[in-house]
């Protein structure tokens, strides 16, 4: 042979993201929702595919324009994200859930747009179902990777968050770092695995740190993904 054909780490692998917020209705004007602005799940989506996987972006409503050479699904509430993940959950290897899904809905949605009046201050709000916990009590060959926000105490938040919804890694930042967290170009994460490493990444662009975090997962499964 006069060269070898150098195969992307991530091809034959499908490979599903999702990202943003999502949105909750309370009314047809109205919404419960976060401040997650898709960023660094569009540029885990992107690596991917850079890296020769076949992605599926499964994206709540971000300003953000749409990347080429994947598919783009698009959601509004957390029941549509489940519906939309589960539809490609058995056919997937590897899911990445950098999405910020809510937690709570509005128990119902009103039909017309509410009015105000004396003693309507409160909502009621219901769970929504927890899309990861959720697959990874069906998982069977997938990889599931999460994400996590938090305030305080993020990489013990974390390590129990792999525990709690049967993780192989999740990576987390501390959205109060001024370096990390919603709608910032920059991020600085752990990544955390169910076999208790931890690695700390410092702070660099969302687009570089995507890579950076597929290569060390993709460097620690080796033997899993190829
Ligand atoms: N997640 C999910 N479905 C939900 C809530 C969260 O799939 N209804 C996923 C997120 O996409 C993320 C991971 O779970 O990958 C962690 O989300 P996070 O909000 O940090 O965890 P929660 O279990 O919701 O705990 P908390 O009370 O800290 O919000
Ligand atoms: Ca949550």
């Amino acid at each position: 042979r006069f060269f070898s054909v150098k195969q992307l780490p991530l091809e034959g692998k499908k490979v599903i993201v999702t990202a943003g917020p999502t949105r909750e209705r309370i009314d047809p004007v109205r919404y419960v929702s976060n401040f997650s602005s898709g960023k660094m799940g569009y540029a885990m989506a992107e690596a991917a595919t850079s890296l020769g996987a076949e992605t599926i972006l499964i994206s709540g409503p971000v300003g953000l324009d749409k990347p080429s050479g994947l598919t783009v699904i698009d959601v509004e509430s957390a029941a549509d994200m489940y519906e939309a993940v589960l539809a490609h959950f058995d056919d997937a290897d590897i899911i990445i859930k950098s999405a910020a899904v809510a937690d709570y809905r509005p128990k119902e949605i009103h039909p017309q747009k509410m009015k105000k009046q004396t003693g309507d201050s409160v909502i009621e709000l219901e769970r929504t179902t927890d899309i990861l916990k959720t697959l990874g009590e069906k998982k069977t060959h997938q990889l599931l990777i999460g994400f996590a926000a938090e305030t305080t105490n993020a990489v013990g938040y974390g390590a129990g968050k792999i525990e709690k919804k049967n993780l192989d890694y999740i990576i987390v930042n501390d959205v109060m770092d001024p370096d990390a967290g919603f709608g910032k170009e920059t991020n600085v994460v752990t990544l955390l695995s169910k076999n208790g490493t931890h690695q700390p990444f410092h702070a660099m662009p969302k687009k570089e740190l995507a890579f950076m975090l597929l290569k060390s997962i993709i460097q620690e499964e080796s033997e899993r993904i190829n």
